[in-house]
């Protein structure tokens, strides 16, 4: 008997999966890897959110089934920090819906959304649940490039008129996980006139929109007069918080399209666990003020890796945001080569930049999700690895 649904096999290997268990393998043997390749923050939330947490778990009548639009309040701290930081004006009933992870609610929406054969403009290189989303839906990926030539921002004009009419949906994500681009308001009102002029739906996934260095502040697509008309947002305290294991995001913006995913939701989950809606509430409403200092945390981590990319001749821009560096590898490599060379050769794990598309090929990501020490560590290793073999 076959067990597996035919759907199963449109989903392409996952990359995180194999290189698991290369890197348990490794360890098994007592080998010391540094991990720089997933995106899941190292440091903790600020004590109040955990204190939030305890204190709803205690509590006997907390246990139950929540529904599924989540607490008001939830809904109403979203709606809050919209207007805190973006001036955005949200309705928490119609316009406002928590996530068990953003993740869950991109994949949802794909599947509330999209037709057998629609059109759908994902980023190249992307994040991956888009890509598997819509294959899972039956929909067609059409992939809009990112180059470092257009500064890791699709090329609205030369996005084929053919394939822009039969485009349903549009994914976007700013700051970009992988390359660290962002977007500035200009280039989100194009995106809103184009979406407006060809009846197309953008959502914008801003996971990393509080992840930011150097002063900027990362705008919100919402900011753009009339983009509720055409575009949701997806927004996490997974990076934003340090609280990615919490499961707890939102998307936000187009009311119909909104309430669809909601439709479908109350097919699929139970609701969230209340004390992680209570804690969240907390994150949201709580001082913001440790986020800076986490922020320059990330800043400090992101300029050593720098400085040592520098020594090594390899070329990366300079992240405003996001918990990434961007690297340009050396020519005569591929991607997949050259990150397995420097797992191998010096126990280094870093992300190779063509598993989030053919426009990743040349690259690798580097996270900066481990302490400086472990950083300048493997970019001492990285620079010995790259003497002895010639990288
Ligand atoms: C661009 C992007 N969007 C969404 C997510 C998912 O985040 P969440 O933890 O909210 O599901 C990630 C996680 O790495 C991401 O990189």
């Amino acid at each position: 008997m076959k067990l597996t649904a035919d759907r199963m096999y449109v989903f392409p290997d996952h990359f995180f999966a194999g290189l698991n268990t290369r890197i348990r393998e490794l360890q098994a043997q007592g080998r010391d890897v540094i991990r720089l390749d997933i995106g899941s923050p190292d440091l903790p939330p600020e004590p109040q959110i955990i204190e939030a947490l305890k204190r709803s778990a205690e509590r006997p009548n907390s246990h139950g089934y929540q529904p599924h639009q989540g607490l008001l309040s939830l809904r109403q701290a979203w709606a809050k920090m919209y207007q805190r930081l973006y001036q955005v004006d949200l309705d928490p009933e119609a316009e406002v819906l928590p996530l068990l992870g953003s993740k869950e609610g991109i994949f949802n929406l794909v599947m509330s959304s999209v037709n057998p054969g629609d059109v759908v403009l994902i980023p190249d290189p992307g994040y991956l649940t888009y890509n598997a989303a819509t294959l899972f839906a039956g929909g067609e990926p059409a992939f809009m490039p990112l180059t470092i030539e257009h500064r890791f921002l699709p090329d609205l004009q030369a996005i084929p008129k053919q394939i822009l009419r039969k485009a349903k949906m549009m994914w976007l994500n700013y700051p970009n996980n992988p390359t660290a681009g962002v977007a500035d308001l200009d280039f989100f009102t194009k995106v809103v006139d184009l979406a407006r002029d060809n009846e197309l739906l953008v959502c914008h996934d801003a996971a990393y929109a509080q992840v930011t260095f150097d002063d900027y502040q990362a705008p919100s697509i919402l900011q753009v007069p009339g983009a509720k008309d055409v575009a949701v947002e997806f927004n996490t305290l997974s990076k934003s918080h340090n609280m990615a294991g919490w499961r707890t995001g939102v998307i936000v913006g187009k009311g119909e399209v909104i309430e669809q995913l909601h439709a479908l939701k109350t097919n699929i989950d139970s609701g969230q666990f209340l004390p992680v809606m209570e804690a969240a509430v907390s994150a949201l409403n709580g001082d913001q003020a440790w986020l800076d200092d986490r922020n320059l945390v990330y800043q400090e981590r992101r300029d050593t890796v720098l400085k040592y990319l520098a020594q090594l001749g390899l070329d990366a821009q300079i992240s405003k945001a996001s918990l990434y560096v961007w690297c340009s590898i050396p020519e005569g490599w591929r991607s997949a080569e050259y990150a397995a060379m420097l797992l191998k050769g010096a126990e280094i794990s870093l992300t190779p930049g063509d598993i989030f598309g053919a426009h990743g090929e040349g690259y690798v990501r580097i996270a900066l999700t481990v302490p400086r020490s472990r950083i300048e560590e493997a970019m001492r290793r990285m620079n010995n690895a790259v003497q002895v073999i010639g990288g």
